[in-house]
């Protein structure tokens, strides 16, 4: 009996996610496993946020909402385009989702025909590119290697549209590389884009508000206002105050596409939980210190990673912008053997090295679409980071010819 579509068998279950969870048995079987393979923030949510969750159940905000979210929660989205990005939506541009995951597969399950591409830098987040193929697209993946700071040039992005481009996407600040890209390089792409009328422009901003260094965080549309009809920003309440389990995301962009996420919405989960709606409502409106104060951390953490790193023989690492991970280039490891003799030629093996042996969970570059790199989350306490560290360089010096 066939019980799967060939759509789900040409997917894959999201790499870092698997590896948390063997991480997970690990720890579960009493093996002292560190867990760096995570993507999402160590912090509890803000009393507040959960105070508001609280008090809204008790006013009776139990019940389904319009497929789009409350007004009030797409104002105060609204509201937070204008105030913290400079951009004018309104409520009706802005769709709520079951987290930004929920609203790229309803972007794409709104858009696509069958056979349309979509152009995904390399290295990416690791869903994109499933997300795509669920909904009949198909990921065009270009390759944007260290040398180019992982980042799309405006050749590339000329080079890579056919007659079934539909989207082109970016991610900044980027999972997993960190890298951010600056207004002007922005703008330079969106000069390519605006000789393709046809195109849209998915631009994650997820980890909007975690830039580590000098370089600031730019939205696309902000930097290239000119494409701000063929855009959809895509954003969430799971990085920025530490609201993963929530779910909640939102979507801004053209009134036709925002229309289109919505009927989508209204027949498939109906509407994001109304209770979350209610926490978001007071994450955007209420005090922003949590936001200030985890970036704070995530830097000192950052700072941390990148000098443990750098004192590792044969890592190279490009020094993140933003987000909270670090991406060394682990390539001189690979070929190299263990003490029992096993050969370790790719990322992938490398990493389950250092999960079996270091008690390290980490994931491969090629999960994200580039080999010979792994990703460590700093989305864990500064202590846990010294010892993952050490025990990641003691089980890298162990490999030999
Ligand atoms: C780049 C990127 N976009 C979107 C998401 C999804 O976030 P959400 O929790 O809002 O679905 C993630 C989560 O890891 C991410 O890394």
């Amino acid at each position: 009996m066939k019980i799967q579509s060939e759509r789900v068998k040409s997917i894959q279950s999201s790499p870092s996610l698997t590896i948390s969870a063997i991480a997970k048995e690990m720890v579960a079987r009493g093996e002292p496993v560190i867990d760096l393979s995570i993507g999402e923030p160590d912090f509890n949510t803000p009393a507040h946020i959960i105070e508001a969750a609280y008090q809204a159940m008790l006013a009776g905000q139990t019940r389904y909402t319009a497929p789009a979210g409350t007004e009030a929660l797409r104002q105060a989205v609204a509201d937070k385009f204008r105030r913290e990005n400079d951009l004018d939506y309104s409520a009706q541009q802005i769709s709520i989702g079951n987290g930004a995951k929920q609203l790229l597969f309803n972007a794409f399950a709104a858009t696509l025909e069958q056979g349309d591409e979509v152009i995904i830098p390399a290295p990416y987040w690791v869903s994109y590119a499933d997300i795509v193929r669920l909904n009949g697209g198909v990921p065009v993946v270009i390759n944007c290697p260290e040398q180019q700071g992982f980042k799309l040039t405006p050749q590339q992005l000329q080079a890579a549209f056919t007659e079934r481009t539909r989207w082109v996407m970016f991610n900044s600040p980027c999972n997993p590389t960190g890298m951010i890209y600056t207004r002007e390089e922005f703008a330079a792409l969106g000069e390519v884009l605006l000789r393709h009328p046809d195109v849209l422009i998915l631009s994650d901003e997820i980890y909007e508000h975690i830039a580590l260094g000098n370089t600031p965080f730019v939205s696309f549309v902000q930097a290239y206002p000119a494409l701000k009809e063929r855009t959809m920003v895509l954003n969430g309440v799971s990085k920025a105050y530490a609201m993963t389990g929530w779910r909640l995301g939102y979507a801004a962009g053209p009134q036709e596409l925002i229309t289109a996420l919505n009927k989508l919405q209204s027949q498939s989960t109906g509407c994001p939980s109304a209770i979350s709606q209610a926490a978001a409502l007071a994450a955007l409106q209420g005090p922003q210190d949590f936001v200030r104060e985890a970036t704070a951390e995530y830097r000192a953490r950052g700072e941390l990673v990148v000098r443990a790193l750098q004192g590792i023989r044969g890592l190279t690492l490009a020094v993140p912008d933003g987000a909270f991970y670090a991406f060394p280039n682990c390539a001189a490891y690979l070929g190299k053997r263990t003490p029992q003799g096993q050969l370790i030629s790719t990322d992938t093996e490398l990493v389950r090295y250092l999960l079996e042996e270091g008690k390290v969970a980490t994931v491969s570059g090629s999960a994200f679409g580039i080999d010979g790199y792994i990703r460590l989350s700093f989305a864990t306490s500064r202590a846990n980071l010294e010892v993952a560290l050490g025990r990641i360089r003691d089980t890298l010096a162990s490999l030999s010819q």
